[in-house]
């Protein structure tokens, strides 16, 4: 099994933008989703981006006006980040994202964790000391924005197979296996070079969480208004403390 790190790195670092369309499709994507919930700068501008990937996020928030942290452990994605900002004011930190209290010395008015990367996290329990650390940092009126697919339901069988993305040189198929709290996502990369085709594989954890379950943990981490819900097996949270 590898590493969170071992397993972007390694195999989705290099397809990870392909895998969303590109680069600018992820950028309008997530810019629409700001701007529908009306996401603005009003109090510090600090927004802290934790799992920023290559900058789906960070990228549209700093066009909006926030000075954002981003922080990842994939040096990979992170340099693509870096290659899209230009001037854009935007800090990358390679680092753990449970640790971000230690490169944010300002109150926080927006923290995004987006796209399953809070699943990612080793446990349940991380979760929820995670969600208590981002209150203590938030503003007073603060907000916290999380992507994730719900997980918590278990697919069967060879609908356990699933094909991601795919073009005349490259096939990206996922296979999921569950285990009672997380599930082990194989991520299959076929490319096509000159010697024909080639495959990269690699397998790592993501949680089972419910919106439910993250829902309880918001509130009891001193969330006063927590938004969930589920479209299409994704659920998306705006907490606001
Ligand atoms: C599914 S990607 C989401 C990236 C980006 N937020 C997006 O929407 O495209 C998950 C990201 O979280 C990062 N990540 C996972 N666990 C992490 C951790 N503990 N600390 C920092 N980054 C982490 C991974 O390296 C990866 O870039």
């Amino acid at each position: 099994m590898a590493t969170v790190k071992e397993h972007y790195d390694g195999v989705l670092a290099d397809v990870y933008s392909w895998m969303f369309g590109g680069f600018a499709s992820g950028v309008t994507r997530n810019t629409d989703f700001f701007n529908t919930r009306g996401i603005r700068p009003v109090q510090s501008g600090v927004a802290l981006d934790l799992g920023a990937g290559c900058g789906f996020q960070s990228i549209p928030l700093a066009r909006l006006g926030f000075k954002v942290t981003a922080i990842d452990l994939s040096g990979p994605l992170l340099r693509e980040l870096e290659g899209n900002a230009g001037s854009l004011p935007i800090e990358t930190v390679e680092g753990d994202l449970t640790c971000f209290d230690d490169h944010v010395k300002e109150t926080v008015e927006l923290v995004v964790c987006m796209t399953d990367t809070v699943l990612h996290l080793p446990s349940r329990e991380a979760v929820a000391v995670l969600f208590g650390k981002v209150a203590a940092a938030l503003d007073d009126a603060g907000t916290l924005i999380l992507t994730f697919r719900d997980l918590s339901g278990e697919l069967t069988g060879v609908d356990r197979f699933i094909p991601v993305k795919s073009d005349e040189d490259t096939i990206l198929t996922c296979f999921l296996e569950y285990g009672a709290e997380t599930v082990t996502v194989h991520d299959l990369v076929h490319t096509n070079g000159q010697g024909g085709w080639t495959l990269k594989a690699s397998c790592y954890e993501k949680l089972r969480l419910s919106g439910a379950w993250v829902h309880a943990q918001l509130e009891g981490a001193g969330f006063g208004s927590v938004d969930v819900t589920e479209e299409g097996g994704v659920v998306t949270v705006v907490a606001r403390k």
